[in-house]
């Protein structure tokens, strides 16, 4: 029998229902204590195959090709396939031994194959071990629709062996490490602290250190999950940078880490327009120190318009995570209608955005809109009028004649038209 890791630490977390056993600091071979071998049947991709073949020796093992492109549904339909072929029936466990493709793909083929079986996760990307794998979300990419079939069901267990991140590609561990200053930022100063005190490198060499690492942030995902499986919340927070950050990802051709490594660097910015956040700079330093891009010429209309279309598509509100210090995020403008949260943002977003050219446009412009999302003209909510402003704001910072309501009409050839028509309706403005 295999000995117990005298460093192994075996954490269980209660999500819902579910109990979910976390095995930190393990080894792979640990595997055979916690389900039956005759029993199971592992799922991996050909790279985590390849690099760990002797790992995958006696075990019924089934492996796809790798990579997000094979997300999808006529995969599940062929693992389906060879789980009938290996008899695989509601005693069978199905354990995902891969990155986050791989553990989305086996925590929802283990929902729907008979209705449900038990499954156990292996992550062995570092963005697998402190993200994907946890927190229970599943599922496959449709179309351009990313993730949009799945469940939410926990698994039974996670088993940490880091010597899987030997092999691990370097654009891999940056991946990682881009959700891990997101952890930093949003929950955690003294992670950030010590982030800041060390670099890729000293965490790749490091065996402690990357795993007492990967436990506090596989903990700060579990028990931001913990509070709120559904993301009704909390659970949104961990979003921090992604909403620009899946725009990037769609229209360019980055890394997930990348992207939101730059969607981080606009949330933040817009946080210390509108929150007063300090910390940007030192967000920015800390992502270039682990490699991730933190300026990037993009073009923000078009990234506009994905996210827009994006909100469409799937009927859900974009939501902006600001943060208010490192370790605090703002309550999300709550009471404020999403129109205004959004026109607000768009409006920070050019401020932010260095590519554009502003010069033309003074504080003063700024404040002008600031101060009129938060009046309420004539009867008509607040909500209408940063409706029409939003629809007349052009990509290119101009804005169409915009009509206010029934009364008032003005007409914007220059932003201070903006500001006179404000100072007309409260003169005190002026003053
Ligand atoms: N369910 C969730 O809550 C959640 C959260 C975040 C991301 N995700 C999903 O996770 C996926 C991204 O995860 P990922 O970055 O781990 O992707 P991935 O599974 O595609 O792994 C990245 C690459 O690394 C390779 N690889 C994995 N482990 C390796 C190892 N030890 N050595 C060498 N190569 C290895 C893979 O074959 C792949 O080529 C996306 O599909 C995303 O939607 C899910
Ligand atoms: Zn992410």
């Amino acid at each position: 029998m295999q000995p117990k890791s005298k460093l192994m630490k075996q954490r269980k977390f209660k999500i819902g229902a579910t109990v979910t056993t976390c095995y930190f600091s393990c080894q792979f071979s640990y595997l055979k204590k916690l389900v039956p071998i005759e029993h199971t049947v592992l799922l991996t991709d050909q790279h985590v195959y390849k690099a760990h073949a002797s790992l995958f020796k006696g075990w019924n093992t089934i492996v796809l090709k790798a990579g997000e492109s094979y997300k999808i549904q006529p995969t599940v339909d062929a693992v389906i396939e060879q789980l009938t072929k290996l008899k695989a029936d509601r005693q069978t466990w199905l354990i995902g031994v891969g990155g986050g493709v791989i553990t989305d793909l086996a925590g929802y083929i283990g929902a729907i194959y008979m209705r449900g079986i038990k499954v156990g996760f292996v992550p062995t990307t570092l963005l697998a071990m402190v993200d994907a794998a946890l927190g229970g979300k599943n599922g496959i990419d449709h179309g351009t629709y990313k993730n949009l079939v799945g469940t939410i069901r926990q698994p039974a267990f996670l088993l940490y062996d880091t010597k899987f991140l030997k092999t691990l590609p370097e654009k891999e561990w940056k991946n990682g490490f881009a959700e891990i200053i997101k952890h930093a930022v949003c929950f955690k100063p003294n992670l950030f602290r010590a982030l800041e005190k060390n670099n890729l490198s000293y965490y790749q060499k490091n065996k402690r250190a990357i795993e007492s690492l990967i436990e506090k942030n596989a903990w700060i995902k579990l028990s931001t999950v913990q509070q709120d499986e559904t993301e009704q919340g909390m659970r949104s927070i961990l979003n921090f940078g992604h909403t620009l950050g899946h725009a990037i990802e769609m229209v360019y051709e980055v890394s997930h880490g990348e992207a939101i490594s730059l969607g981080m660097v606009a949330a933040a910015t817009i946080s210390s327009k509108l929150n007063g956040f300090m910390d940007a700079t030192r967000l920015q330093l800390l992502l270039a120190q682990y490699g991730l891009p933190t300026v990037a010429s993009y073009d923000l209309t078009k990234l506009m318009r994905v996210m827009e279309m994006d909100k469409k598509k799937t009927g859900k509100k974009v939501r902006y995570i600001l943060l208010e210090k490192i370790g605090k995020k703002k309550e999300l403008f709550a009471g404020l209608i999403n129109t205004l949260e959004e026109i607000r943002v768009r409006q920070s977003l050019m401020y932010a955005d260095l590519s554009l050219d502003f010069s033309t446009y003074d504080e003063k412009f700024f404040n002008a809109i600031d101060i009129l999302l938060h009046m309420n003209f004539g009867g008509k909510g607040a909500d209408v009028i940063a409706f029409y402003l939003y629809d007349r704001l052009n990509g290119d910072g101009t804005i169409n004649p915009l009509i206010v309501n029934g009364q008032h009409e003005v007409k914007l050839t220059n932003p201070y038209d903006l500001w006179n028509f404000l100072c007309q309706v409260n003169p005190k403005l002026d003053e």
